[in-house]
């Protein structure tokens, strides 16, 4: 799919792709991605050319995005270990806010990452969902706490990329999701209930040390 809009959709005329990946983790997931982006553009625009190549017509440069306290050292080091056919440099700070110059990138693609709210909504923090991390059999107002939060923090995050993205650039974004028949009350997250008590336990544990 991210192929086929690389191929229908980009449209931008320019020597030097920029290409972000917001919330990239440490790797190696990120990598493929990026790969596959810069795969499709030489395809759409017939370059077989990379940086090794004596007089390449298109560049690409990457760049890693995530948290200031991701380990960049560990994403660095594995994309090195391997020569890569783009430039490549971190961009650390939370993709909820403006992290490039106006109207300068041509792709900007995020997978699993938009999910995670920029904070727990407020309301929720000492009252209705104590010690709850998320709303998983909760009641509904709890529930339209965390869709009130995720419609402001995906509003700032829009905003954010439209001022960024080139005209004839592209967004790809990769993110979990319900299908609206099934109820929020039954979705059964098991997972987020194991964490959950996973954390309460840590804090339990440092409380009483
Ligand atoms: C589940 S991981 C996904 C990693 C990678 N995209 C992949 O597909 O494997 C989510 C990543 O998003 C990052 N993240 C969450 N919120 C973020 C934010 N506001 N700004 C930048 N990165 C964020 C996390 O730090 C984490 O590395």
């Amino acid at each position: 799919m991210i192929r086929e809009a690389i191929i229908e959709n980009l449209d931008v005329k320019t020597k030097t792709f920029l290409i972000v990946d917001m919330g990239c983790s440490i790797g190696p997931n990120t990598f493929f991605a990026m790969q596959n982006i810069v795969d499709a553009i030489k395809d759409k625009y017939h370059s077989k050319l990379s940086l090794d190549s004596m007089s390449p017509d298109i560049e690409f440069h990457v760049f890693f995005n995530d948290h200031v306290t991701n380990d960049f050292n560990i994403l660095f080091k594995s994309l090195f270990s391997d020569q890569k056919p783009y430039f490549a440099s971190a961009i650390p700070g939370s993709f909820y806010g403006r992290l490039f110059p106006l109207s300068s990138l041509h792709i900007a693609y995020s997978c699993c990452a938009v999910n995670w709210l920029s904070q727990a909504p407020k309301e929720l923090i000492d009252v209705k969902n104590k010690g709850r991390i998320h709303y998983d059999g909760a009641s509904i107002e709890v529930w339209n706490a965390y869709v009130a939060q995720f419609h402001k923090d995906m509003g700032v995050f829009l905003s954010a990329r439209a001022k960024e993205i080139v005209p004839g650039g592209l967004i790809v974004l990769i993110l979990p999701a319900i299908p609206s028949e099934i109820s929020y009350s039954k979705i059964g997250y098991k997972m987020f209930t194991f964490l959950e008590s996973s954390l309460i336990d840590m804090v339990n544990e440092v409380s009483h040390s």
